[in-house]
């Protein structure tokens, strides 16, 4: 099945991808985390890709269309893949659709994670990320046993840069222009499926199994 995760900044769209790869066995692919990687080693993609990150600016669509369609060639995505955080804009959505029409193939559905502003602001200025793992924390809703320390390798949390108050509300106004029109883009197509993001991790997860099961995705 081929998946895209669609939905504002905080919407839980990582979390989600994350567990949902690991049950049906199909790659989470997170222009946000291979993006996070490439800043971090210092690579060309990253250097380019830094500024408008840390500013909650989305990087240029040439850039990170390559991405996903090297992404996409790979073979671990026969059986299918998850896609988070793109396409971001309507540019985006169209050379994805052209890409994958060249491969005879398509997206099965568009999940979007809906979710008011104030969770996702609470959400976002709360995160913690293992600096080691990557493993994501929340201080209130998924918080660390100990302040601070990862729990799965012991590495230190930190917060993100884009998740800073300022800037989290910089991504939310850009998800408003750039990336909501997606919605009528996929509704359009019949491959939109509403669900609540606000639900927590483990009732928003048996929902969408569900949603896949009644698609007969699964
Ligand atoms: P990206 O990493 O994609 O950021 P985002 O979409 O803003 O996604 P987030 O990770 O902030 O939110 P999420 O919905 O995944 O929520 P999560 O599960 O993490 O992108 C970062 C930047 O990269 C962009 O700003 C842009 O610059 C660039 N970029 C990436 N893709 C791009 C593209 N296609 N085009 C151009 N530029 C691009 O959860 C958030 C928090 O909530 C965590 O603390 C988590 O523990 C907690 N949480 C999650 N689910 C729940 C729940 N159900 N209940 C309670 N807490 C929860």
């Amino acid at each position: 099945m081929n998946i895209v995760l669609l939905g504002p900044p905080g919407a839980g769209k990582g979390t989600q991808g994350v567990v949902l790869s690991k049950n049906y066995r199909i790659p989470h692919i997170s222009t946000g985390d291979i993006l996070r990687e490439a800043v971090k080693r210092g690579t060309p993609l990253g250097k380019k890709a830094k500024a408008f990150m840390d500013s909650g600016e989305l990087v240029p669509d040439e850039v990170v269309v390559g991405i996903v369609v090297d992404a996409l060639s790979q073979d671990g995505t026969k059986e299918g893949y998850i896609l988070d955080g793109f396409p971001r804009t309507l540019k985006q959505a169209e050379e994805l659709d052209a890409a994958l029409k060249r491969k005879a193939s398509g997206i099965d559905m568009v999940l979007y994670f809906e979710i008011p502003e104030e969770i996702a602001i609470e959400r976002l200025t709360g995160r913690r990320v293992c600096r080691k793992c990557g493993a994501n924390f929340h201080i209130k809703n998924i918080p660390p046993k100990k302040e601070g320390i990862c729990d799965k390798c012991g590495g230190e949390l930190f917060q993100r840069p884009d998740d800073k108050l300022e800037t989290v509300k910089n991504r939310l106004k850009i998800y408003e222009i750039q990336t909501r029109p997606l919605i009528e883009y996929y509704m359009n197509k019949n491959i939109l499926k509403k669900v609540s993001g606000a639900l927590d991790v483990k009732d928003l997860f048996k929902e969408l199994c569900q949603v896949f099961s009644e698609a007969k995705l699964v």
